[in-house]
């Protein structure tokens, strides 16, 4: 089946897979402009009356519609541009007109920049549109790929300077839409380090309303994602476009609202901290945009998001693998260890049946606080006499694998390579630099830095049987500037930087196709799509607080897929808010995601090792379901009081689920209280079972089969004695298995 339709004598393109369409038509001017994005259209038709808005206020453009797919500006269209070009005389006014296109099978690679893929050409099909400005010879193509299955477009934007003279770019977006109304709510995933990716909601207004970063990394503060859903629209039902950026540095979301009631959205490299000088001849393609749209809900976007970033957009040897239980070091140690402590840790570990023992930060150099040794990755001998290779060897003798953090774009200024290369680190000559953590980053736009990077990390892994390893980033960038670039050029320089960062990843993941890779960035500061490419998880948030973890994998949840979710069991009091949460819950919620611990495992009590192993032995039985399957939110923290939480996560086939219901406060007095399931079969007879196993009243009354239909429409009994509720006190969690018999 054909997924895309040109037709000549409308000058029309129109991407369906019946799950959405989008048409493109060519303007008279020669414009391309958008017709529809939306609900799937008949195909074979022209959608050419679908103009959009005219021109107004510009007495010689009246008839000419103003859905643009590559704005640009200065010449009457006054919202935010897609494109800015300046050229030799400093003008910015392009005329951008249709110059040809090409529809072709499957999906190009996007040079030096993570995409989706495909495996097979018969997954998407790709039409790019070249526009080109005759006076200045800028040629911009636009790439469009729909996905066979998926309510998908994929949409990137080359540009080529085929004229005579250099050019500066100065804003270049990966993806404009024009939306013929504003009747939208803006959402977007917003916080700090510790409490990142919170769901926010607000109307959208007349004007500009954004999220960016300017601070080299997708950041804490934004994520690269943004969704419009209709003010009624909810998990279940109801229009909604995600928008997600495959990028990793400074971007910007925005949607205006202009004086007419339209509404325009662009996404991409931030263009406050960027420009780009494109040489006659040379060109630059900017990062990839994946669009969503879906009438089913936020639910159905995000499983979207879920199935492309899983399957066509992480790779790799443990892309479709169940990935292994783990214990972290760092909040059972910190940087005080030795070879006797780490391997009792893991002794421990292997009893309770956990896979992998990860060794966080503190292994090199002289590190024993986190003011020294970045850039230095020669095992400290003082702690670990035997190196790298006798600790491993000794963790995988007990049966675990063996795993190691690095954060290769830093750099101490107490450490040997600064003492080597002072000019290695970001700054402005003559000016002070700012520290982050007492420490520096590398300028990664520099290849020799890369390349000695690529050696010494490659010796590291190499040193031992290392299978996973943790590639952190602890600090934002400052005095933005590299000594390799002329001043005219240095605001290429964020993103040069993240290329650096995204060669450096490809080098070492093509060599060492057998290691996990987990990117982490001060927790959840760089969990966007772009470092899914490389990495398939990711440390989502420093903060492993049961409750506090509620919201932060609710709202990663809306566009990142569970396989990609670092979810740990860590010690309590809670290191980042003090919370004491009972055990279970704090197993309950991390087992949605990539399960593992973060805490000293010889200082569990005995009834502690028997509650542990009894988890691990849950989340083996059921972690290709969770890591794999489809991702329902029922009842989230950002509803109402947001005192309770349910997820479910559901196979393909239906047969199996696993739900997770968590309260925060108990309240007295509770009625009784049912779930309503989404994503079962009605037709089919559940069997449900209670973890951790009880035999209370709501155990008791559950016991037994119901139907699909049943659950849906009546719900899942959470809670039916009030006596019962008397004995939960706070914080309290509770798994249902369901299994079709
Ligand atoms: C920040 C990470 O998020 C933590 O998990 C830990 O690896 C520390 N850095 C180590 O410095």
């Amino acid at each position: 089946m054909s997924l895309i339709e040109w037709r000549e004598v409308d000058r029309q393109l129109h991407l369906t897979n019946g799950l959405l369409s989008q048409v493109l038509g060519i303007h008279d001017g020669g414009a391309l402009g958008l017709l529809h994005l939306g609900r799937p259209l008949a195909p074979d038709r022209s959608y050419r009356h679908l103009t959009g808005p005219p021109f107004t206020g510009f007495s010689n453009r009246l008839a000419e519609p103003i859905t643009l797919e590559c704005p640009t500006p200065a010449s009457g269209d006054y919202r935010i541009p897609g494109l800015v070009v300046e050229q030799p005389d400093g003008s910015t006014v392009l005329e951008l007109a249709y110059a040809g296109h090409r529809i072709t099978p499957g999906k190009p690679a996007l040079d030096g920049l993570p995409a989706t893929y495909v495996e097979s050409n018969d997954e998407a099909e790709t039409v790019e549109v070249d526009l080109r400005d005759a006076r200045s010879g800028i040629v911009a193509t636009l790439s469009y790929t729909i996905f066979r299955d998926l309510p998908v477009i994929a949409r990137s934007l080359r540009l080529r300077n085929d004229g005579p003279a250099p050019l500066t770019l100065r804003c270049a977006m990966s993806a404009v839409v024009d939306l013929p109304d504003d009747g939208w709510d803006f959402v977007h995933l917003s916080g700090t380090w510790a409490r990142e990716r919170h769901v926010r909601t607000r109307r959208l207004v007349p004007g500009r309303q954004s999220i960016s970063s300017n601070r080299g990394h997708s950041s804490h503060v934004h994520n690269p994602f943004v969704a419009l859903r209709r003010p009624a629209t909810t998990e279940e039902h109801g229009e909604a476009i995600g928008v997600a950026l495959v990028y990793s540095g400074n971007f910007l979301a925005e949607v205006e609202v202009e004086p007419f009631g339209t509404a325009r959205l662009r996404i991409g490299i931030d263009p406050e901290t960027f420009s780009w000088d494109l040489a006659p001849g040379s060109s630059l393609q900017v990062p990839e945009a994946v669009i969503v749209h879906t009438t089913d809900g936020l639910g159905a976007m995000s499983d979207a998001f879920h199935r492309l970033f899983r399957g066509r957009l992480a790779r790799g040897a443990w892309r479709d693998r169940p990935r292994p239980i783990l214990v972290n070091n760092w909040e059972g140690t910190y940087f005080d260890f030795d070879e006797e402590r780490l391997v009792a840790i893991a002794s421990v570990a292997r009893d309770l049946g956990i896979e992998l023992f990860v060794l966080d930060d503190g292994w090199f150099g002289k590190r024993d606080d986190d003011t020294t040794s970045l850039g230095d990755w020669v095992v400290d001998r003082r702690k670990l006499p035997n190196g790298i290779d006798g600790l491993a060897r000794r963790i995988t003798d007990l049966g675990l694998r063996f795993g190691i953090w690095i954060e290769p774009e830093m750099v101490s200024e107490r450490s040997e390579l600064f003492a080597a290369h002072p000019d290695w680190a970001v700054g402005i000559p003559g000016r002070p630099r700012t520290e982050g953590r007492q420490q520096l980053v590398l300028d990664l736009s520099r290849p020799e830095i890369v390349d000695h990077l690529e050696r010494v990390l490659s010796d590291v892994f190499r040193s031992g049987p290392i299978s996973y390893v943790k590639w952190d980033m602890n600090r934002s960038l400052t005095e933005p500037w590299s000594a390799a670039l002329p001043p005219e050029r240095q605001g290429e320089f964020l993103h040069r930087f993240i290329l650096g960062v995204y060669e450096l990843y490809r080098r070492l993941t093509t060599a060492f196709p057998e290691i996990l890779f987990e990117s982490c960035a001060g927790g959840g500061g760089r969990f966007d799509a772009g470092l899914l490419a490389y990495a398939p998880q990711a440390w989502t948030c420093d903060d492993t607080d049961a409750i506090e973890r509620l919201a932060i994998q609710w709202g990663t949840s809306l566009a990142y897929p569970l396989s990609a979710m670092g979810a740990h069991v860590s010690a309590v009091p809670n290191h980042q808010v003090g919370r004491i949460t009972p055990l279970a819950t704090r197993a309950a919620v991390a087992f949605f995601g990539t399960f593992g611990y973060e805490l000293d495992t010889t200082r569990l009590t005995e009834s502690e090792r028997v509650a542990v192993r009894d988890q691990v032995a849950f989340y083996r039985e059921h972690r290709e379901l969770i890591q794999f399957g489809r991702f329902v939110r029922l009842r989230g923290p950002f509803d109402g009081d947001g005192n309770e939480t349910a997820w479910v996560v559901v196979s393909d086939d239906r047969r199996q689920a696993v739900l997770g219901f968590y309260r925060a406060l108990n309240r007295p007095s509770p009625g009784p209280s049912r779930l309503r399931l989404r994503g079962l079969d009605p037709g089919l007879d559940y069997r449900i079972s209670i973890w951790p196993p009880a035999d209370d009243a709501t155990a008791l009354a559950n016991a037994g089969t119901r139907r699909g239909d049943e659950l849906a429409a009546v719900g899942l009994l959470i809670e039916g004695d009030r006596g019962e509720a008397a004995h939960r006190g706070d914080f309290w969690a509770r798994l249902f298995v369901l299994k079709a018999d």
